[in-house]
Order: structure tokens, then C-alpha cells, then sequence
């Protein structure tokens, strides 16, 4: 794992556009994981700024990690209005390949296996993006998640309800299960880049990055990954044991070059 620690979110933030920037600018076809939730907002508003200066989706393929079973694409919590709202409707990607699990579909157990067809079909993900639960989830893959799990149904944690609460007029609104990525799935990428900010997520850092490889975390599965970068804040690295370490091994979040 590369973990790259930034002295404030916007830095943090910064870097992991530049990550993607690169990724498409070196593969102008890649194919993009993308990923939800409060902390991707700021990044999607630096990427659709980086697109009015120039940078260009339009050969890209994306899929989503995860979309609330029972929302269709139009519900205004579904992770469909979402992408369009922070990302699609302000960049050039081609909406026909701009993938996400459909949540209303008849049968949503079909649904996974369909979608993670599609991923194969597309050659694969090349640079997936991800948020940390605070819980250690990534996608919806919450604690005791298989690590060898594909795209399917989860049934979501109280926490997870609770924390995703905000988005919902109320609790009751709050879906019970997703249809996500697995964490197998998620691993099969060829890089990923996992973004976390935020004091409330300190502890899922450190056992994702330095916890024992184990299910409780299924964050800690990318410790398997031979090609993750983990962005954080300085909020978000505090309870890492060996930081002083990252740091010196990465600069300000630099790649540093064998000196
Ligand atoms: C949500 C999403 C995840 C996201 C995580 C953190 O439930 N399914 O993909 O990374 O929780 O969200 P936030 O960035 O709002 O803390």
C-alpha cells in the first residue's frame, strides 16, 4: 500500500484528482470504479474543474461501486442521481457507458451477476476508486463481508443507515440493502485509490492500512492489492502508527524517486 499523507482534505483531495487526471490522460479509454458518499463531492467538483480546463472523459467507461436497492435512477437519493448531479452532467463521458448497479431492477440477485459481467466485458476496471466506511466498508461490503465476495446483495449495518441517515427526509426512507461490488471484485481492479478525510474516519484507516488482514475490516483486504494508493488527510492518517514512516517514504505526498 502507497499512503500519501496531506496536511489539509483539499490537498488530499488534490492529489487523488491528480491520480485519476493521470490515469486518463495516460489511458484516454480507461475504465474508471467510482465511488459515492460525502467525501467524493469536493473531489468530483475538482475533477469537473479540471474537465473545464481541459481534461477530457470521453473515451472513458466507468462502473459504480454500488447503487440502494429499491431507488430507481430517478429517486433524488439514489447513487444515480448522485453521480449525474456531481460528476456526469458536467463532464463529457458518454452516459451509455457510464455504468451503476440498477436498484429498482425486477430481480436484483440477477442484477449483480449482470453487472459484474459487465465489468468483465469491458476488459476490467482499471483504476478504482473508493471511500471508507468508518465501519472499515468499502462499496457496501460491510464487516464480515467475505473477502472473495462479487457484486451482490448486502444487507447494511445500522451504522451504515445511521450515517447515510442525512440524505433521507426519514429514517424509514433509509434503504436496508444494496446491491455492490465485491470485495474480490473491488480487488481485481488493476490500481485503486482509496480517498479519507476526516478525524471520524482515523480509526478505520489505521486498521485498514496496519489492522490484521481480516473480514471485521473489509477495508484491510487491499493489503492484498499490489498496486493501492491510499490518500488521506492529516485528520484521517492520526491514528497510524508508522505515519512518521509514510511521510518519509512520501514527502508531502510526493512519489518520491530513489535518492
Ligand atoms: C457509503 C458508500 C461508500 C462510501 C462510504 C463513506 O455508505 N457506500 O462507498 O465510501 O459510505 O461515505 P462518506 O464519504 O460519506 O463518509
Amino acid at each position: 500500500m502507497k499512503v500519501l499523507i496531506l496536511d489539509t482534505a483539499e490537498a488530499a483531495i488534490s492529489r487523488a484528482a491528480g491520480i485519476i487526471a493521470q490515469t486518463i490522460t495516460q489511458k484516454p479509454r480507461a475504465v474508471l470504479g467510482l465511488a459515492t458518499g460525502g467525501t467524493m463531492l469536493p473531489l468530483y467538483a475538482r475533477l469537473c474543474q479540471l474537465h473545464a480546463e481541459g481534461l477530457r472523459f470521453a473515451g472513458v467507461t466507468s462502473f459504480n461501486l454500488d447503487e440502494y436497492v429499491g431507488l430507481g435512477a430517478d429517486h433524488p437519493c439514489s447513487y444515480h442521481r448522485y453521480m449525474r448531479a456531481a460528476l456526469f452532467d458536467h463532464i463529457d463521458i458518454d452516459r451509455a457507458r457510464a455504468h451503476l448497479p440498477k436498484g429498482d431492477a425486477r430481480d436484483v440477485h440477477c442484477e449483480a451477476i449482470r453487472y459484474e459481467g459487465r465489468i468483465a466485458e469491458a476488459g476490467g476496471i482499471d483504476l478504482q476508486l473508493l471511500g471508507l466506511g468508518s465501519n472499515g466498508h468499502i462499496g457496501f461490503n460491510e464487516p464480515t463481508s467475505s473477502l472473495g465476495s462479487r457484486t451482490r446483495v448486502k444487507t447494511l449495518t445500522e451504522s451504515t443507515r445511521q450515517a447515510n441517515r442525512i440524505y433521507f427526509e426519514r429514517e424509514a426512507d433509509v434503504p436496508r440493502f444494496a446491491i455492490t461490488m465485491g470485495v474480490a471484485t473491488i480487488l481485481e481492479a488493476r490500481a485503486c485509490l482509496l480517498l479519507a478525510t476526516g478525524p471520524a474516519k482515523a480509526q478505520a484507516v489505521a486498521a485498514m492500512v496496519e489492522g490484521a488482514l481480516s473480514a471485521i475490516c473489509p477495508a484491510s483486504a487491499l493489503q492484498q492489492h499490489p498496486a493501492t494508493t491510499v490518500v488521506l488527510d492529516r485528520a484521517a492518517a492520526r491514528d497510524l502508527r508508522l505515519g512518521a514512516y509514510y511521510e518519509h517514504v512520501h514527502p508531502e505526498g510526493q512519489d518520491r524517486v530513489l535518492a
